[in-house]
């Protein structure tokens, strides 16, 4: 079912945005994740950590491709020709900004289709932020984030791993 863009800030990517990713990939032909480069908040990791991160959680997703965009999200899909603008939904609470940002997406590009899809109940509390908050203090956020994204957020926070 074409190409769709699921766009965000990845800072760090986590279980919820792999949940999102993996019944992505399921529905369309392309999956292509999308890193907003020019955050206005200052990002923890840089965009090629970032991208990186979530290079090494889908690589063996072979129709999952990483990406970075700057700007507006609708001129980049539009460069793209992607059909499709995917976006998880956690809770009623996401969906204000969501719905705004859908609407004003269509009104700039009448192409621009936003299709949303229900995080899995596991994650609904999920949040980069959140991970952010709980790993800055040295918590274990193995059971929120993959492997690799813990290691970076230990090492980004100077806190040692398990067994060094
Ligand atoms: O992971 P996030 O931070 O919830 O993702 C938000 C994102 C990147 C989808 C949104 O901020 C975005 O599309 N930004 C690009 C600039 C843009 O198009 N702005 C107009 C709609 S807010």
């Amino acid at each position: 079912m074409g190409i769709a863009v699921y766009p965000g800030s990845f800072d760090p990517i986590t279980y919820g945005h792999l949940d999102i990713i993996q019944r992505g990939r399921r529905v369309f032909d392309r999956l292509i994740v999308a890193v907003l480069h020019n955050a206005s908040k200052q990002p923890l990791f840089t965009l090629e950590e970032r991208m990186h991160l979530i290079r090494e959680v889908t690589k063996e997703m072979p129709n999952v491709e990483v990406d970075s965009f700057d700007g507006l999200l609708v001129d980049y899909i539009r460069s793209i020709q992607a059909d499709v603008i995917l976006r998880g939904l956690r809770a009623i609470s996401d969906f204000e900004y969501e719905l705004q940002i859908a609407s004003i997406n269509r009104e700039m590009n009448k192409e621009a289709e936003t299709l949303f899809m229900m995080t899995n109940n596991k994650y609904s509390f999920l949040s980069s932020s959140i991970v952010k908050e709980f790993a800055k203090y040295g918590a274990d956020v193995g059971e929120l984030v993959p492997d690799v994204v813990k290691k970076a957020l230990m090492a980004k926070y100077g806190h040692q791993q398990a067994g060094e």
